[in-house]
């Protein structure tokens, strides 16, 4: 079953100049771009997006790192694709990340992981929804 998930490449990945390196990986893990942007969240969006989060002690640092510097939310398809691309991302934290994914390449700390990935289909969908209008999505 062709999945929809949403990647961000955090302001982290921005800053460092990151991007295309990110993408290359992303790309030859065969995944299709269906759309890409470059924004800068406000608070509002960031806790938003974030919500689920709100209440746990790293919450108001997560939302005040994604509000940073402009991010790249990427909206990609693939069989499998919220598992795949979690698999090419690695762990949360890049201490625990497997060598050679994106976070134990790139990342500093937990906090500041480079990329953002869906973590169900149905979230994927979700989070796509929230970033790109489906008219956007080529
Ligand atoms: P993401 O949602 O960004 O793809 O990351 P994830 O699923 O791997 O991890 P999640 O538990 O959903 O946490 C969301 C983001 O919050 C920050 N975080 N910091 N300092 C901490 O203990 C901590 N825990 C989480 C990270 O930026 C994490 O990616
Ligand atoms: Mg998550």
């Amino acid at each position: 079953m062709l999945e929809r998930t949403l990647a961000i490449l955090k302001p982290d990945c921005v800053r460092k100049n990151l991007q295309g390196e990110v993408i290359s990986r992303i790309q030859r893990g065969g995944f299709k771009i269906l759309g890409m942007k470059q924004i800068r969240l406000t608070k509002e969006e960031a806790g938003a997006f974030y919500g689920v989060h709100k209440g746990r002690p790293f919450y108001e640092g997560l939302v005040e790192f994604m509000t940073s510097g402009p991010c790249v939310p990427i909206a990609l398809e693939k069989e499998n694709a919220v598992a795949d691309y979690r698999t090419i991302i690695g762990a949360t934290d890049p201490k625990d990340a497997l060598a050679g994914t994106i976070r134990k390449l790139f990342a500093d700390n937990k906090g500041e992981n480079i990329v953002h990935g869906s973590d169900s289909p149905e979230n994927g969908r979700i989070e796509v929804a929230f970033f790109f209008a489906e008219s956007e999505l080529v």
